[in-house]
């Protein structure tokens, strides 16, 4: 049936030669890219729930956990990014694989990755910024930096009467500000991500250091606490349990959010100089890399200060405060404003680069491939981008998005391990400049473990998932089908 038509890996080769996008980066740059989209919001906030609610001091062991979860899907994505060294990411993986439907459904999927990881990460960084003001004396009303419904919940616990109206001014701020330097060009959008990046890795390394002096062992004792009944709102227990090893595979799941970012490298096949060794060296180094990072801060974070006396939203920031060493609360907040940024940059850029790679595929409208006649981006979908993230991220709650983010995420995952299996056995003769250790093992071994961390997202979410699912299966048999490049061939 045509829906299972598979684009040929020559067809990839022949679009890469086509391609207009500006060949400058290397194998470094595309490793900073890559640390530049994976430090962000998890390790600067998420961190603080994970100990606090879940895995206390064995936070360490959820990383340890969901980086060796990460570490297979990586390791499977690179192999793929050798072979098909193309901008559409697990989106052309799957077309080289398993078809035209499937690839348009994990395509329409990423979306939820990289647009609602820009989203997610675009209401943290106005949750940065509104701190660091505060320590300037700068405050901003509650209704201009919020949505309605964490505006109505702030002002209820502060006791003052809910606003009518709220949107989060700086939020859709930074949007605009990630947009320009994207139209603008991907050197300028790489230099800014590596500044950035020397800044985050510098102070992560600062907190580690730093940190280690004010370590106190006891406060890991007992490394795993013991489990906790759930009590529900009616006082009555809920039959789940905190802590316990049951509580550290839960902040695996949250901390998972941490990790996103090392295969928006592969979205940038496109613009590397040598596409297929750098990229696959460029996703394994920046996912190696952080998870040591995130191992060590949790280490130092939960020995510095007892795990049930972290702060949940800023738990860096506030184990530093909680030392006395306010002046490098300053210097972690502003570092972590300017990480979330590049966080957006990365996911912001890996969207239009998906886009571009769908739509010269005929499976989206040709204005997604329109590049700037000067800066050689596709300035188009870049704008069309930054008005969708700036709006959603002005009126929507966090947790409504992060949890479609990883939903998205975990499903592109699982479909990139099963896809390099059946690539591997389909045609066994291409070229693979990198090849998956064992790769049904490691394969399997990620499915297993991406599914694995579905089942743990809420219900609420699944079932906007599907209506998403459902939505993305429409537009492809009312549009992408008929207008596909493969299609045409086949009238032709
Ligand atoms: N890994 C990215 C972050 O933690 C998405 O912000």
């Amino acid at each position: 049936m045509s829906v299972w038509r598979v684009k040929p890996v020559s067809a990839f080769e022949a679009d890469m030669k086509k391609s207009d996008l500006k060949r400058v980066l290397t194998k470094w740059g595309l490793t900073s890219l890559g640390i530049g989209a994976i430090i962000g919001g998890g390790i600067f906030t998420l961190t603080g729930i994970a100990a606090h609610d879940y895995a206390g001091p064995a936070l360490a062991l959820s990383f340890v956990i969901a980086g060796i979860g990460c570490l297979f899907a990586s390791l499977c994505y690179a192999e793929f990014a050798s072979v098909l060294p193309v901008e559409g990411s697990a989106y052309a993986y799957a077309y080289g694989t398993v078809g035209e439907l499937f690839a348009w459904f994990i395509g329409w999927n990423l979306i939820l990755e990289y647009m609602m990881g820009a989203t997610t990460v675009a209401v943290a960084w106005s949750g940065y910024f509104v701190k660091l003001l505060h320590l300037f004396r700068v405050d901003f009303p509650i209704w201009l930096c919020n949505d309605l419904a964490t505006a109505t919940d702030k002002c209820i616990a502060l006791g003052l009467t809910p606003p009518s109206f709220a949107f989060n001014l700086p939020a859709l701020l930074i949007t605009w500000l990630v947009t320009y330097i994207l139209v603008k060009g991907i050197k300028e959008a790489a230099n800014t991500n590596n500044v950035i990046v020397i800044i985050k890795i510098a102070v992560v390394l600062f907190v580690i250091v730093v940190g280690a002096f004010y370590i106190k062992a006891e406060n890991w004792t007992p490394f795993i606490p013991d489990k906790v009944p759930i009590i529900g709102e009616d006082g009555i227990a809920t039959g789940k349990f905190n802590f316990g090893f049951g509580g550290v595979l839960t902040a695996a799941t949250i901390v998972f959010f941490a990790y996103i970012g090392f295969d928006a490298v592969s979205t940038q096949s496109g613009e590397a100089i040598n596409p297929k060794k750098d990229v696959p060296f460029a996703i394994i180094a920046s996912l190696i890399i952080c998870t040591v990072l995130y191992i060590l801060v949790s280490l130092v974070l939960t020995g510095m200060v007892r795990y049930d006396q972290l702060d949940k939203a800023a738990p860096v920031a506030s184990a530093f405060s909680g030392i006395g060493l306010n002046w490098a609360v300053f210097i972690i907040t502003l570092a972590a404003t300017a990480g979330l940024t590049s966080v957006m940059l990365v996911m912001m850029l890996g969207q239009t680069r998906i886009f571009l790679g769908m739509a010269k595929d005929g499976l989206l409208p040709q204005f997604f491939k329109t590049l700037h006649p000067k800066f050689k981006t596709p300035h188009k979908s870049t704008v069309l981008v930054g008005l969708i993230v700036s709006v959603v991220a002005a009126l929507t709650p966090i947790d409504k998005v992060s949890q479609m983010c990883s939903m998205g995420t975990l499903l592109a995952f699982a479909m990139v391990c099963v896809a390099v299996m059946i690539l591997r056995y389909k045609k066994p003769e291409l070229e693979r400049p990198y090849r998956t250790p064992a790769v049904y093992v490691v394969g399997c071994l990620g499915v297993a473990f991406n599914i694995f961390l579905m089942c743990f997202v809420r219900k609420e979410t699944w079932f906007a998932f599907l209506i998403w699912g459902a939505l993305g299966i429409i537009f492809y048999f009312v549009y992408s089908k008929r207008n596909s490049n493969l299609e045409k061939q086949v009238v032709e």
